[in-house]
């Protein structure tokens, strides 16, 4: 087999044609449905115990944003008339090598982990007044009230002892009694999905679908028949552990390697935690075929390392037909140093399939989720989006973009994505809004 035939069979792996995509949107629709009749599904179908905001709340809110390595706390001020400004915000990351700290790893406690986030949070906040506060966690939790969640299970690969099965209120809760916060009210904890179809809806009713396509993916939407209440509710749908998927060899080893094999098999095709991951694995295959920068030892280089996602949003900057930086010289950033056309090409072409490949597979579940909640495509509908990839892969929004023109065709026109950033924050602030005053 030469060089190209090896590139030639990964990407054509990679790649997901409209037949297999339909074929998908069908599978998550029915699992949809499984889920929300309480039956096994690999989707949870959670609830938010939230509608739509009327666009109408006023007042200022905090909003805290936990659902990754940095946590933000941000006040918000509410006009209503479907307008807010962010006053004040700080961010802090829970993990920091420089200062010595991780607060996602086994080795520390859930009460250290929201004992840090609680001291934070002393940071934005003044003595003399009350602040209702709305915390999105964007981890899949079950509630019972729209105050109240009980974390399911890590994903994204958080670590910290002793969360799941815990109440992430109450933690949070005791963390602001432990620093003698007594002058914050928690209010409400959703799911950043949750909170970017809040946000979104807060300006634009039309918005009944919010998704994430960044370290994470999942996806939301407002259920307008559900077992909770009779008013329309948002439902979590944690899509990310979708999984009746065409997987490839490489998607198989990332999942035996991951923290949580067999577990939210969807985001580790989708989502940026996972990418750089899935392109090393192609990258080191390449290589020991003999195919990609032969005579270096890749498998060796990288040992200790993952690419990230922002590896490939680099690579996809360039051209593709060219080497990049005049001198025909990429480096990786690990000392590897990609100099012929063919390993460009390996590099580039992989980029470009595992991109592609996860912008159409979100295409495919969004296409499900419209033909559940409108199979005749009768109602505009708008999908609020959020996340690093959408925002900053370059040519990701396009290919999602192209993905659902395809498969809503001469409807396409009824459905439009929107860049809606900061809305989990907001969204947050905004559940504490609503949930404060009903
Ligand atoms: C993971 C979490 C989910 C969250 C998503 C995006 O999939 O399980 O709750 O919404 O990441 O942050």
């Amino acid at each position: 087999m030469n060089d190209s035939e090896a590139l030639a069979e990964i990407t054509d792996e990679l790649h997901l044609p409209g037949d297999k995509l339909r074929r998908i949107a069908a599978n998550f629709t029915e699992e949809m449905l499984l889920g929300l009749a309480g039956k096994k599904s690999s989707l949870k179908m959670l609830p938010s115990f939230l509608g739509q905001p009327q666009g109408l709340e006023k007042g200022e809110y905090l909003g805290l944003d936990f659902g990754g390595t940095n946590v933000r706390i941000m006040l918000v001020s509410f006009k209503g008339n479907g307008a807010y400004e962010v006053i004040r915000h700080i961010e802090f990351p829970l993990r920091d090598e420089k200062k010595g700290y991780d607060y996602t790893q086994a080795s520390v406690s859930c009460e250290e982990l929201f004992g840090f986030i609680a001291r934070n949070l002393k940071r934005i906040i003044k003595r003399d007044r009350l602040y209702p506060l709305g915390h999105t966690f964007s981890f899949p939790c079950r509630s019972a009230g729209v105050n109240q969640a009980t974390l399911i299970t890590w994903t994204k690969e958080f670590e910290t002892v002793g969360a799941e099965g815990r109440d992430i209120g109450a933690l949070l809760e005791e963390a602001l009694r432990c620093e003698q916060v007594n002058n914050v009210i928690p209010c409400a904890i959703i799911n950043d999905t949750v909170g970017t179809l809040l946000a979104a809806s807060y300006r634009d009713k039309g918005c009944d679908i919010a998704t994430i396509l960044g370290t994470g993916h999942n996806t939301s939407y407002l259920e307008q028949r559900n077992c909770w209440s009779k008013e329309p509710m948002i439902i979590n749908i944690e899509a990310g552990n979708f999984n009746l998927l065409p997987l490839s060899g490489f998607d198989r080893l990332l999942d035996e390697l991951s923290e949580k094999p067999r577990e939210q098999i969807l985001e580790k095709m989708v989502s940026g935690r996972y990418l750089g991951v899935l392109l090393k694995l192609i990258l080191v295959g390449l290589n020991e075929r003999g195919d990609f920068l032969p005579g270096v030892d890749l498998r060796h280089v990288l040992k200790e390392k993952d690419l990230t996602a922002q590896d490939i949003s680099a690579v996809l900057t360039n051209a593709p037909d060219s080497l990049p930086y005049k001198g025909h010289l990429f480096c990786f950033g690990y000392g590897l140093m990609v100099k012929t056309t063919h390993d460009w090409q390996c590099l580039y072409k992989t980029c470009q399939a595992l991109r592609n490949r996860s912008a159409r597979l979100a295409a495919a579940t969004y296409l499900g989720i419209l033909r559940h909640i409108d199979p005749l495509l009768e109602k505009p509908h708008v999908i609020a989006v959020d996340g690093s990839l959408y925002e900053k892969m370059p040519g990701y929004a396009a290919v999602l973009q192209d993905a659902l023109q395809e498969l809503l065709a001469e409807k396409a026109d009824r459905v439009k994505l929107k860049l809606v950033k900061d809305g989990s924050g907001v969204g947050a602030a905004l559940a504490a809004a609503m949930a404060h005053n009903s």
